[in-house]
């Protein structure tokens, strides 16, 4: 996929497709979708006032595009004016591309799309993000050839007015493009089979990913060093599978004088398969649990996001991967645990090992003094029924820190929903032989693993997003295939930039 600016009317874009936004309402076209009107004798006024396309966001309608260079026109419906956002320009963007896409067409031209108040750079990064997106094929396995899998629309061309606002355009286009790209980096993790991406390949993928830029670098932990490191909740979820478990570091740091920089952390579960060892799952659906490793993909996702847009924050990631699995070696019911903090654990059900093995990431990364953590987990079941795949569960005691997460879901488009954590929810984890249990009560099963984790935070600033409701679509979307959503990704993205200041 390409992107180009360039400075020149819609009407005269030599394209397959001129895109045109219109609102809903009588007023809903402006002046370029006016001009492109005049241009086909007013038949897009005409097929556009049909029952059929009343301008609402994401509507589409092709008109044929006599007398003009192009071989269609396709109107976008972008809703009511007063509520266009930049989530409401990426939906629209998406629309197009899809529907170009599936009629073949390979190229198009439109102005980014924008409501009056937003700015043109705003506007034309959330066209491109959604352009980007929509545009994502999950078979990376597909064997019979480019030919069989989806076309999509590969020559966008966004027009604009000006010189000045040619620069704005262009700008916010490779920003566009660079969120979309580092959307479907996540998407291709999260789609990834288990035996394609196993815990070691998973740390060489944050290795080579950490080589692609010379702002980020990477570190890894194999099973004996997780073992030397008193890492015991990763090391004893991992035993059970003869794949070993990886601890894996990076870091972002940008360009220039550190002074006066911030350094923040992130934290993903990366269980590569969960089939939640001798407390094994159920059969039905288990196939699922490849998404597991949601909150690590999101992690390398955030970094290659940071490595292409470079905000002014220093970033540290960690991931702790590992398969869960049963077998001779493996964690039973009633097993202790000896973590990173010194703290123990009765294992009282071997399927909740997402805490056991972030609550060693938390640990380690707040042992790196960063000013805050914020991990992503497809923690719970019980998060998923909550919230459904709308918003992520976010949990913390920190209201500053829930605002910013919560402001960064907003922009991002990755939203997130605030849930309790308190002492009542920490007063359930409270073991019997040992210090702490790792299952708690099935009722606020999503807060009372909160509470677990806040015992490997003290002390520090910390979010807990649980993930397990938004990592994985059962039914295509707009800008989304079926399967992995990149959830999480732009959302640590966001809190970076933002707490960038
Ligand atoms: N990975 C699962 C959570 C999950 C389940 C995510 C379904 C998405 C869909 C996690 O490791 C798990 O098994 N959690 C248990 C915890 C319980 C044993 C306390 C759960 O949610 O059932
Ligand atoms: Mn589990
Ligand atoms: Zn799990």
């Amino acid at each position: 996929m390409r992107f180009a600016a360039k400075e020149e009317a819609l009407v005269n874009a030599k394209t397959d497709v001129l895109v045109v936004g219109i609102f809903s309402g009588p007023k809903g076209m402006d002046a370029s979708a006016k001009a492109v009107d005049r241009k086909l004798k007013g038949a897009l006024k005409d097929a556009t006032s049909f029952a059929d396309f009343d301008g609402g966001l994401g509507k589409t309608l092709f008109v044929p595009a006599t007398g003009l260079a192009a071989r269609r026109v396709l109107a976008v419906g972008l809703g009511d004016p007063a509520e266009f956002d930049a989530q409401a320009a990426l939906r629209a963007g998406a629309c197009a591309a899809k529907e170009c896409s599936s009629a073949r067409l390979s190229s198009m031209a439109l102005i980014p799309f924008r409501a009056r108040r937003m700015n043109v750079r705003d506007a034309a990064a959330a066209t491109a993000e959604g352009i980007g997106r929509a545009c994502y094929d999950p078979g990376i396995h597909h064997t019979q050839g480019k030919a069989k899998r989806p076309k999509f629309v590969s020559r966008i061309q966004f027009c604009a007015k000006s010189a000045s606002e040619l620069s704005l355009v262009r700008e916010g286009a490779r920003r566009g493009e660079a969120l979309a790209e580092g959307v479907n980096f996540t998407r291709d993790l999260i789609n990834e089979p288990s035996n394609e991406l196993t815990p070691r390949i998973l740390a060489r993928k944050a290795k080579a990913l950490a080589k692609s830029s010379p702002l980020l670098s990477c570190r890894v932990w194999g099973e004996k060093e997780i073992l030397r490191r008193e890492m015991g909740g990763l090391y004893g979820v991992g035993k059970g599978s003869d794949e070993p478990s990886q601890f894996i570091h990076l870091e972002y740091r940008p360009r220039g004088s550190q002074r006066g920089v911030k350094t923040i952390a992130l934290v993903g579960k990366g269980i590569t398969f969960d089939t939640g060892g001798i407390s094994i799952k159920p059969s039905a659906n288990m196939e699922l649990m490849k998404f597991d490793m949601g909150g690590a993909a999101a992690v390398l996702g955030a970094f290659h996001l940071l490595a292409a847009l470079k905000p002014r924050i220093r970033v540290l990631g960690y991931v702790a991967a590992a398969e869960n699995m049963p077998s001779g070696k493996a964690l039973k019911p009633g097993d202790l645990l000896r973590m990173m903090n010194g703290m123990t654990v009765e294992v009282n059900n071997t399927d909740a090992e997402g805490r056991l093995v972030l609550a060693d990431a938390i640990h380690y990364a707040k042992s790196q003094k960063p000013e805050f953590i914020v991990d992503a987990a497809t923690l719970t079941g019980a998060c998923m029924i909550a919230l459904g795949d709308v918003a992520c569960g976010l949990m913390t005691e920190d209201d500053d820190l829930a605002k910013l997460i919560l402001d960064a879901g907003k922009s991002s488009g990755d939203p997130a929903w605030r849930l309790p954590l308190q002492d009542a929810h920490r007063e359930q984890m409270k073991g019997h032989v040992a210090d702490l249990i790792n299952t708690g009560p099935r009722e606020g099963g999503a807060l009372n693993a909160a509470g677990f984790l806040s015992y490997f935070a003290k002390g520090v600033r910390w979010a807990h997003l649980d993930i397990a409701g938004t990592v994985w679509a059962d039914r295509a979307k707009d800008d989304n295939p079926k399967g992995g959503t990149g959830f999480g990704a732009r959302l640590f993205y966001s809190i970076a930039e933002k707490a960038s200041g």
